[in-house]
C-alpha cells in the first residue's frame, strides 16, 4: 500500500506523438524558455518571483492540449496558472492557446507533474485540477493512479483554506478509486449535496476535446470537487 509520502515516479502512455508541425516546433523553441517554470528538482519554486503581484494561484495537472487551462486563464487575468503535462503534443497545443490568446498569467512545466507538486509552496493554491488523470486500469498498476495518498496530502498542503480540489472522471472505477481516496482524506469534504452536483458540469469548468469524445462514446463523466477545510 502507498504511504502519502511516496509516488510511483512512472508515466503512462506516450511523452510524444506525431513529429512537431513547424508552428509548434517554434513555440517549443522560442515561447517555452519564456513560460517554462524552473527544474523543481533544483528546489522550491518561488511563485512571488514567477508571478510578481499575483496573489492567487491554480495548478492543473495533466492539461492534455490545454483547452481548460488556457480557458481558465483567460477569464481569471489575475490568478497565476500552473500546468503540468509530459506530452509533448499537448505542450505545444497550449503554447499556440497562449500565444494566440495573449495569457501572460500561464506557466507550463513539460514532463511529470510530481516532483513539481512537492517543489510549490504551501497553502497558497485556490484550485487545483486533475481532469481525466491516466487510468492505469490493471489492479497492479492502482498505485501509479495520479489519485492517491500520495496526491491528496499534496493538495491539501498546497491549498488555501476552502480551496477546491476538481478531479474528473468518464472511468466509473476511477471516480469510486477517488471517491474512497478523498474519504480518507480529512481536510477535504467533497461538497456535492445532489446527483446533479456531480453529473453537471458547472458553468465555470469548460468541455476539452477528450471529455467530448467520452460523452460521445457513451461514458458521461463525473465532475468532483472537494473543499479543503
Ligand atoms: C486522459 S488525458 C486527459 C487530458 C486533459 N486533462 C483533458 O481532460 O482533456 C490524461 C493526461 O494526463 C497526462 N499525465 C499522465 N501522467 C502525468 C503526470 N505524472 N504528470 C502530469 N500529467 C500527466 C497525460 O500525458 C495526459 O495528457
Amino acid at each position: 500500500m502507498m504511504t502519502p509520502d511516496a509516488y510511483i515516479p512512472q508515466l503512462y502512455g506516450r511523452s510524444k506523438g506525431h513529429a512537431l508541425r513547424s508552428n509548434h516546433q517554434r513555440l517549443m523553441a522560442g515561447l517555452l524558455p519564456r513560460v517554462a517554470m524552473p527544474d523543481p528538482e533544483k528546489g522550491p519554486v518561488d511563485l512571488d518571483a514567477l508571478f510578481p503581484g499575483t496573489e492567487k494561484f491554480a495548478l492543473e495537472v495533466g492539461f492534455g492540449g490545454g483547452e481548460h487551462l488556457a480557458w481558465q486563464a483567460a477569464r481569471n487575468p489575475k490568478t497565476g496558472y500552473i500546468g503540468a503535462e509530459p506530452f509533448l503534443n499537448g505542450v505545444a497545443k497550449l503554447l499556440q492557446l497562449i500565444e494566440k490568446e495573449g495569457l501572460s498569467n500561464v506557466r507550463v512545466r513539460h514532463g511529470d507533474a510530481r516532483p513539481l507538486t512537492e517543489a510549490l509552496p504551501s497553502a497558497r493554491f485556490s484550485r487545483i485540477f486533475v481532469l481525466h488523470p491516466d487510468p492505469w486500469p490493471k489492479k497492479r498498476h492502482y498505485k501509479r493512479r495520479m489519485i492517491s495518498p500520495w496526491f491528496f496530502s499534496q493538495a491539501a498542503r498546497l491549498l488555501t483554506p476552502g480551496g477546491a480540489l476538481r478531479v474528473a472522471s468518464d472511468i466509473p472505477d476511477y471516480v469510486r478509486w477517488t471517491l474512497m481516496h478523498a474519504q480518507q482524506a480529512p481536510q477535504f469534504d467533497w461538497t456535492a449535496e445532489r446527483a446533479a452536483d456531480w453529473r453537471v458540469r458547472p458553468d465555470d469548468w469548460p468541455q476539452t476535446r477528450y471529455e467530448a469524445k467520452a460523452m460521445k462514446e457513451g461514458r458521461p463523466p463525473a465532475y468532483l470537487e472537494f473543499r479543503r477545510q
